[in-house]
């Protein structure tokens, strides 16, 4: 069946206590830009939103002609509103002196006599470390709950997935790794001539680490509370990269939002007499259209026209607006 059976819209009014909204998809399909329209229309509903991007490489502050690095900024001329580059850089400094501080207790601890440094090294030189700061940071300000709305402007590759994926990941890690330190823990306690309980700092760190990420986990399965959107334009890679996507998310139990089509051609402005190119470019856009018809079945929220010029600052936004919540 093709046209759309719930609109954008429709999905928010169905879900009026959505409070995380994430954008996903291949590089270049509108992501950065879907973020900011969703914010933006939340923010005009009258809901503190808070619009923000924990990808190191940022593009808010592109987006709104403003810098928004480091800390949150209200967005000029948009009551409600505001934007925050995530600084990773900073975050990763910051934990690499944390576990750099466990690891030496953990070595001091095991009465092992070797240095921390190539531990820590080995430890944070891992991409998936960094990409465990963005995770962090994200939810580090989901926790502090300042804001409505939560607007996410993700990271274009896999990452997304695997950030959220993570937190599944993480608690079947920590109560392997708390269970065997439960075991160690009695055994020398058992050895021990003193009764006293010992701190541990380590436990206590895995402790809290796996509640926050079972924490993290509850929010971002809730379908009342969570969305991801997956930003495609009708052309067989972006397409593929959503489809995958997609089931990833089914298996992790992450709620889909829905489908947004980003760059369709307007029909109205091609003609018999249209150039050539422009007349494949839409055949070439029909034929996908088609695919995604069938493919997100009930999925697609809104189809957002290619328009003539790039999508930046607020009032263009707004103008974006009108086609995503149409
Ligand atoms: N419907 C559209 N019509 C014209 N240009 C668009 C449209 N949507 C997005 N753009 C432009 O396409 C480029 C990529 O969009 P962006 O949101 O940065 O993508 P992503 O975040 O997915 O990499 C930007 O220059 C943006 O202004
Ligand atoms: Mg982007």
């Amino acid at each position: 069946m093709s046209g759309i059976e719930k609109s954008m819209a429709q999905y928010v009014k169905d879900h009026p206590s959505l409070k995380y909204i994430f954008f996903g998809g291949k590089g270049g399909v509108g992501k950065t830009v879907m973020a900011g329209v969703n914010a933006m229309w939340f923010a005009k509903q009258g809901r503190r939103t808070m619009l923000a991007s924990t990808n190191p490489v940022h593009s808010l502050s592109g987006l709104l002609n403003q810098n928004v690095f480091g800390q949150p900024t209200a967005v000029t001329g948009v009551p409600n509103l505001w934007a925050y580059e995530i600084d990773t850089k900073e975050t990763i400094e910051r934990s690499k002196v944390e576990i750099k501080n466990k690891i030496q207790w953990f070595l001091k601890f095991a009465e092992i006599s070797t240095q921390a440094d190539a531990f820590v090294e080995s430890a944070t030189m891992n991409p998936a470390f960094e990409e465990s700061a963005m995770f962090e940071n994200m939810i580090d300000l989901m926790f502090k709950n300042e804001y409505d709305v939560y607007v996410f402007d993700t990271a274009p590759t896999a990452n997304a997935r695997r950030l959220l994926g993570m937190s599944k990941v993480y608690s079947l890690w920590v109560n392997k790794m708390m269970k065997s330190r439960e075991e160690a823990k009695s055994l020398r306690e058992m050895l021990s001539f003193t009764k006293k309980k010992e701190a541990d700092p380590l436990m206590d760190y895995l402790i809290s680490f796996r509640d926050r990420m079972a924490h993290a986990q509850k929010l971002l399965t809730d379908e009342q509370l969570t969305a991801f959107f997956f930003v495609t334009l009708p052309e067989a890679l972006p397409i593929a990269v959503i489809k995958r996507f997609i089931n990833w998310f089914h298996d992790f139990g992450i709620p889909v939002g829905g489908v947004l089509v980003n760059m369709l051609i307007q029909k109205d402005q091609v003609n018999a007499g249209s150039p050539e190119f422009v007349r494949n470019r839409v055949a070439m856009q029909d034929a996908y259209m088609e695919q995604i018809w069938t493919d997100f079945e009930g999925g697609v929220r809104a189809i957002i026209p290619l328009l003539d010029d790039e999508v930046r600052g607020t009032p263009a936004l707004g103008n974006v607006a009108q086609y995503v919540f149409a």
